[in-house]
């Protein structure tokens, strides 16, 4: 049995326009059924352009937290940002104490959360005591997940994998499924198939058709990389061979 979520449980949406974006993606459609978030760590893969960020972005602004990532101290914007679907999304939460800390980390926009948080001054010991700045940009992620992230918070990662080599995605595979155990909860979208296979998440693929709960082995990222891998040389051949 899948251990329940800490906080957030399920959200919907309601009152839907009909036409525009990010009305006709079909993910954000299929949200208007509800989609259940009961695990420390959901997951969301999918292709390119199927809703993964206008998703995570609009749970991240209904929570308050910085739609730029951040955390809810973190009010800038470089771009313009706003998302329309967040006003139409509702949230169930569990009964019970609110997450002690919350962080929406968007993978391209890392760069203006270190320059804000150079900005606010203070203490980086939450960020591993350099400014992200003088960090590799893969540096600088791991540095606040292992710095910052705690047992207890609530986070929202958009392909944290990004700047990440294979390696360091295991070390926040690793980062991540720890703290789920301490209680914190994850709602990661990501192409990763190693953040993928976190213990116990609960993995949903977004397509056409909407959004569906997917196992382990069936999630795109898990099979093309497996296809790939077994046989390189033959798959790049044919990749080729097809153009
Ligand atoms: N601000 C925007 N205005 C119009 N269309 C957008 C905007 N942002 C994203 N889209 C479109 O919405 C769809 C979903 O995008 P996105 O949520 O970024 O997908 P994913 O994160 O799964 O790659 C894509 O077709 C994308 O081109
Ligand atoms: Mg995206």
């Amino acid at each position: 049995m899948r251990p329940p979520a800490p906080f957030l449980r399920s959200v919907r949406a309601e009152g839907l326009p009909g036409r525009g974006w990010p009305w006709e993606v079909p993910a954000v459609r299929a949200l208007e059924d509800g989609l259940d978030l009961d695990a420390a760590v959901v997951m969301l893969c999918g292709d390119n352009g199927t809703g993964k960020s206008t998703i995570v972005e609009a749970l991240a602004v209904e929570l308050g937290v910085n739609a730029e990532g951040g955390s809810r101290n973190f009010r800038f914007a470089t771009r313009e940002t706003a998302t329309p679907l967040a006003e139409h999304l509702v949230v169930t939460r569990r009964a019970g104490p609110r997450p002690v800390d919350s962080f929406f980390l968007r993978a391209e926009t890392y760069f203006n959360v270190a320059t804000e948080i150079e900005r606010l001054g203070g203490p980086l010991d939450s960020y591993g005591g350099t400014s992200a700045h003088e960090r590799s940009h893969g540096e600088g992620f791991l540095d606040l997940a292992t710095n910052r992230f705690g047992p207890g918070g609530l986070y929202l990662l958009d392909e944290p994998e990004s700047a990440l080599s294979v390696h360091g995605c295991l070390a926040l595979l690793a980062v991540i499924a720890d703290l789920a155990k301490a209680g914190a909860q994850f709602i990661v979208a990501t192409h990763s198939p190693i953040l993928l296979a976190c213990p116990d998440a609960l993995r949903y693929e977004t397509g056409p058709d909407g959004i569906a709960p997917i196992e382990y082995d069936d999630a795109g990222p898990v099979r093309l990389t497996r296809d790939f891998l077994a046989d390189p040389q033959r798959f790049v051949h044919h990749l080729l061979a097809s153009d």
